[in-house]
């Protein structure tokens, strides 16, 4: 399907400026079997996106720089590197500021596949995107394997993997970031995923689910292991309240996508704002959440908030560093509350 091999490749559509000209590139001709026989999905080489708005057609919103569709047992491996080229808004010069996302405000996603199953990604590094790095929609079987995913902490857009409607996802040996759920009251079901051997160093979040408020839908049997966090703001956090740019930007609501099931075993490491931030909706509280040997101490002296823990239910066992995750307690005995009944299924 796709080959770069050992080449820096540049998918480079002329600007739309100059007459609306687009360049095609055959991946045929960079060695491409195309034959359904050979395996034709290694990134060995860089590619790298256009640089900015200014480049990319103006008829379609490029909502994806490559997109992924209808696939069933398919494979991206190599050592290569794909580079959204988007760099933050002050590094941009004054000149070029009307080609830069951030004005477009239309922000590509770097990778998407979209209803495609036994989908594995592998070894390759994701950077600089302008939206999410890889995202995976209406999808299944997923493994995803020793990827890195790293953008500057001052980039438009950090996100690392986006999960939407989609189960079964296995995320191995990986840095990963994580996508906002139940974005405009949508529907959003995630179940059965493992992300272990994380590293994440000098980041806003470690592993953090968030759910946009108004949302409808589950997050289930999610497994964090073997996370190692360093000079991390917050490493565990669930935010069921999440809204883009601050509260007062969306309309409050009750609806929240509901979290049960979400295990954290052996985190360790420091951080430097808030240990623990589990935020859950009052009208859809979390439930079944585990922490199993979580070791979370503070990377130097500073302004630091206790873990916070709001209707969040579930069990806390082995080494529990800092201690007064308070509404982590066992769930026998404790009178769960009354949730409304779900109005639609998963
Ligand atoms: C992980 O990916 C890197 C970069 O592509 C590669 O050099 C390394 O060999 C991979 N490790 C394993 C265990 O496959
Ligand atoms: C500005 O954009 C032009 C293409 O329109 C590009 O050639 C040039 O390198 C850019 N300059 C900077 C400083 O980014
Ligand atoms: C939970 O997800 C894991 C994959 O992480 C899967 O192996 C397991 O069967 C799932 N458990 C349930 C009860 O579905
Ligand atoms: C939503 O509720 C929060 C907490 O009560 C409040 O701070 C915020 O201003 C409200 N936002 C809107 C848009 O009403």
């Amino acid at each position: 399907m796709l080959i770069v091999a050992g080449a820096i490749l540049c998918l480079l559509p002329a600007p739309a400026s100059s007459a609306g000209r687009t360049t095609t590139f055959s991946v045929l001709s960079f060695g491409a079997a195309g034959d359904g026989v050979a395996d034709d999905s290694e990134i060995d080489g860089d590619m790298l996106a256009p640089p900015g708005m200014g480049y990319w057609p103006k008829a379609r919103r490029p909502l994806q720089w490559l997109n992924f569709k209808w696939l069933n047992g398919f494979t991206i491996q190599g050592t290569g590197t794909v580079d959204g080229q988007s760099t933050s808004l002050q590094r941009v010069s004054p000149a070029n500021v009307t080609q830069h996302w951030y004005v477009s405000g239309v922000k590509p996603t770097l990778i998407r596949f979209y209803s495609s199953f036994n989908v594995g990604v592998r070894n390759i590094r994701l950077t600089n995107s302008p939206q999410c790095h890889l995202k995976f929609d209406s999808s299944g079987s997923i493994k995803v394997k020793n990827i890195t995913i790293s953008s500057p902490g001052d980039s438009l857009n950090t996100d690392g993997i986006h999960l939407q409607n989609t189960r079964n996802v296995d995320i191995r040996s990986s840095s990963i970031g994580c996508g906002g759920l139940g974005k405009d009251n949508s529907l959003a079901c995630v179940s059965d995923v493992l992300a272990e051997h994380i590293n994440v160093e000098n980041a806003l979040y470690g592993v953090r689910i968030k759910t946009w408020q108004g949302g409808k839908g589950t997050v289930r049997n999610v497994t964090f292991s073997n996370v190692r966090v360093a000079n991390v703001a917050t490493p565990i956090a669930i935010d069921q309240f999440y809204c883009d740019g601050g509260s007062g930007r969306c309309r409050n609501s009750t609806d929240a996508v509901d979290i049960a099931g979400v295990a954290y075993r052996r985190v360790v490491g420091t951080y430097t704002y808030q240990p623990v931030h589990l935020a859950c909706s009052d009208a859809r509280p979390c439930t079944g959440v585990t922490m199993a040997d979580v070791s979370l101490s503070p990377a130097s002296a500073g302004v630091l908030r206790q873990p916070l823990c709001w209707k969040s239910y579930g069990q806390a066992m082995g080494m529990i560093e800092p201690t007064g995750i308070g509404c982590l307690q066992r769930s026998d005995g404790f009178v769960m509350p009354l949730t409304r009944p779900f109005n639609y299924s998963c």
